[in-house]
């Protein structure tokens, strides 16, 4: 009996906001989602893999505002510059849209317009923060405050970052807006509301692993959590002015961002397929033959695994068959973080002349289907790809074809086939299968364990038989391992495609795919074409160092580095009366200059701005730990109200506070985002 074709496959990875670049973490989604399309297209799936710019919502309206641009002008520049970078990263979208279309629009009105006249749209007015200055209702990372919690100052309106909690942005103490400054109102306004109660049967199936989509069964425990919490009623309105899709029949009101972002999906596979004579139908129907998975971040399961499958059902659209949830990429620790600190981006990475191949390799490394946070670790990213990709598979595929060129004129022979040889290629050709099923099952760091077994085996054969010293069997020595190149090629394509092609190109195999590994050897004649000098370059340990914050990397390229000494510590000392600390008069100072100061090694001049119209001149003995430029941008915190003091002939005005000694000083310093001036209690 012919065997079925599996259903048409749908991919997405989580359309990307246009108010920034794109960044290593986007990239570990992207890298995922990517491989896994390539290697499903290798065994032989129909895959459309679709994904977008997320563009509306108040942030990136007021960037636009920011910058003297129309919102829609921003998103087009971001857009060119985020399918650019893409491009460079390899990632085989078919589509990558926006949700600023019409089709977005249509879908967005379709979806809210069958939830309504389903009954699950619910009105009423609530009362929310408004700027009377600004105009505006203020979304909760825009109002600012105390926490009502711990007390720790300047916190968003829904979470604090210091104790974790979560609050109504009515609730904090002393509350600002973050535009302006000014304190906000309360203020009635008219709402809409998706009833997610309507859906609990259903979400409360997905939790328990019953009805799709399927996900992992960490990600199955949140969402039981969240179901047995209850299901509050999910607002989907926003007032204007606001950057999105109007509300029909509703003048004033916009959908919110995150009703019509994932409806992307939806309208940019019709984009898509319309140029097909198609309609997103074929994927999206209820009863579709097809199958849909999602590629997302841990930060976004509530609305892809709560919101999104309700949304659907209500409207009487397929829900997805999968979501996939991968964990957060730090760099050294250090969160990537969206809204704080300058994030690394892929351009920063590709301007070190790193290349793309490298970190699809990294990631692909390190991922499995778990959603486990990645660290960038510049160490051991060099290291890996140096000993794993470079010496090991590349190099195997390099050597092989080398020395079938300069020793053999480029000509394939019968591969050998004596007890040893035959035992190498069981020992490669045992672990293709495997390979594969870490595709297929989103293990990628066991697919990449396999291939570097392959590579030793093809490697150990080559030490053993030294197919250089030309002796009998150097010609169907190096033709097996030219088959080794080959299945090493194609296994690999799916991660580092454009090194694969250039192996699979000399082979005259650029076609293959993964069902043409079975049985083989399959070389045993013909010529190679020609190849590039090299296939995968090494990783520079300055090229690794510029992927630090700057400050660490400063601190790496110190000449001698020096640990913090240990020391006994002695707390308390002696106590002082609450009036002496409030004495001190501690502010966010910005370093605007770092000068070295001649004849004094340790010392170096600062200029520091405190806001207060004049920048200050602060000696400050921390040359020693510091590259110049590593300290110009940085907020730290300065003892303000100081006498001011001679310090080999600087006039300095006021003191920054560090901890250390030598070469190991570390500033005390402040997030981006703290106003230049401000006290620090
Ligand atoms: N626009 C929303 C998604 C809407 S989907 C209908 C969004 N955009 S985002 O640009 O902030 O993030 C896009 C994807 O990148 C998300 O899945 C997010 O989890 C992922 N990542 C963003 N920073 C990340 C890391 N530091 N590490 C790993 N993935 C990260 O969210
Ligand atoms: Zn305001």
């Amino acid at each position: 009996m012919p065997r079925q074709p599996p259903p048409k496959l749908l991919v997405t990875s989580a359309l990307i906001y246009a108010n920034g670049p794109i960044h290593l973490g986007h990239l570990v989604e992207v890298v995922q989602a990517d491989v896994f399309v390539r290697a499903q297209r290798l065994m032989g799936r129909d895959v459309l893999y679709v994904c977008a710019d997320d563009t509306h919502g108040t942030p990136i309206e007021l960037s636009a505002q920011k910058q003297g641009v129309s919102p829609e002008a921003l998103i087009a520049g971001i857009y060119v510059e985020h399918v650019r970078d893409f491009a460079d990263f390899d990632i085989s979208f078919d589509d990558y849209g926006s949700t600023h279309t019409p089709e977005n629009r249509h879908f967005a009105e379709l979806i809210y317009q069958r939830l309504r006249d389903a009954g699950h749209i619910d009105k009423r007015a609530i009362e929310l923060s408004y700027c009377e200055t600004d105009k505006r209702f203020l979304p909760d990372r825009f109002v600012r405050g105390i926490c009502p919690r711990c007390g720790a100052p300047d916190q968003y309106g829904d979470v604090c970052e210091v104790c974790k909690s979560t609050y109504a942005p009515t609730e904090l103490k002393d509350p600002r807006c973050a535009i302006c400054g000014a304190t906000p109102v309360r203020r009635l306004s008219e709402n809409y509301f998706v009833k997610l109660k309507d859906f609990e049967a259903l979400l409360a199936q997905i939790a328990n692993g019953m009805s799709a989509p399927q996900l992992d069964p960490q990600i199955q425990r949140f969402l039981q959590g969240w179901v047995t919490q209850g299901l509050q009623d999910w607002c989907i309105s926003r007032d204007a002015p606001y950057f999105g899709f109007e509300i029909p029949g509703a003048p004033g009101k916009y959908f919110y961002v995150w009703l019509d972002a994932p409806i992307g999906y939806i309208s940019n596979t019709e984009r898509y397929l319309k140029k097909r004579q198609q309609t997103a139908a074929a994927y999206w129907a209820e009863d579709a033959d097809s199958e849909i998975w999602h590629f997302i971040g841990k930060d976004i399961i509530y609305f892809h695994a709560l919101f999104w499958p309700a949304m659907l059902r209500g409207a009487g659209l397929k829900v997805p068959s999968r979501i996939v949830v991968h964990g957060m990429l730090s760099v050294k620790g250090e969160k990537i973080s969206k809204s704080r600190g300058r994030p690394l981006t892929a351009r920063a990475y590709l301007d070190l002349g790193l290349q793309a191949e490298q970190l699809r390799y990294y990631f692909a490394a390190n991922l499995t289907p778990q959603p486990n946070d990645i660290d960038l670790n510049v160490e051991d990213f060099r290291n890996r790809v140096n000993a794993e990709l470079v010496n090991n598979l590349a190099n195997f595929c390099h050597r092989t074809l080398s020395l079938i060129r300069s020793k053999f004129g480029g000509k394939l022979v019968a591969p050998s086939s004596d007890a040893v040889a035959s035992a190498t290629w069981a020992s490669m050709a045992g672990r293709f299968e495997r390979v594969i099923e870490g595709y297929r099952t989103l293990e990628f760091r066991e697919a990449v364990a396999q291939l570097i077994e392959i590579g030793n085996a093809g490697n150990l054969f080559l030490q053993q038989r030294k197919p250089w010293e030309l002796g009998a069997a150097a010609h169907g020595d190096l033709s097996l391992c030219a088959n080794g190149a080959l299945a090493i090629a194609l296994l690999l394509s799916p991660i580092v495609p454009k090194m694969a092609a250039a192996v699979l190109s000399q082979l005259g195999r650029k076609e293959a795919t993964f069902a043409d590994l079975s049985g083989g050897p399959w070389l045993s004649s013909g010529t190679l074409a020609d190849g590039p000098p090299s296939l995968m370059p090494r990783i520079e340990a300055a090229q690794a160092r510029g992927l630090l914050p700057t400050e660490a990397a400063a601190a790496l390229a110190v000449a001698t580095p020096k640990t913090q000494p240990e020391v006994a510590i002695k707390v308390p000392l002696a106590p002082i009366p609450y009036e002496q600390f409030a004495a001190i008069d501690l502010r966010c100072g910005l370093i605007v200059n770092a000068e070295a100061v001649e004849g004094a090694s340790k010392l170096l001049k600062l200029t520091v701005d405190l806001g207060e119209g004049h920048p200050r001149t602060i000696a400050s003995g921390i040359a020693e730990s510091f590259a110049l430029t590593a300290l110009v941008g940085k907020r730290v915190v300065v003892v303000a109200n100081l006498e001011p003091r001679k310090i080999r002939g600087i006039e300095s005005r006021g003191m920054l506070l560090a901890s250390g000694e030598g070469a190991a000083i570390r500033l005390v310093g402040l997030p981006d985002d703290v106003t230049v001036g401000s006290q620090v209690k």
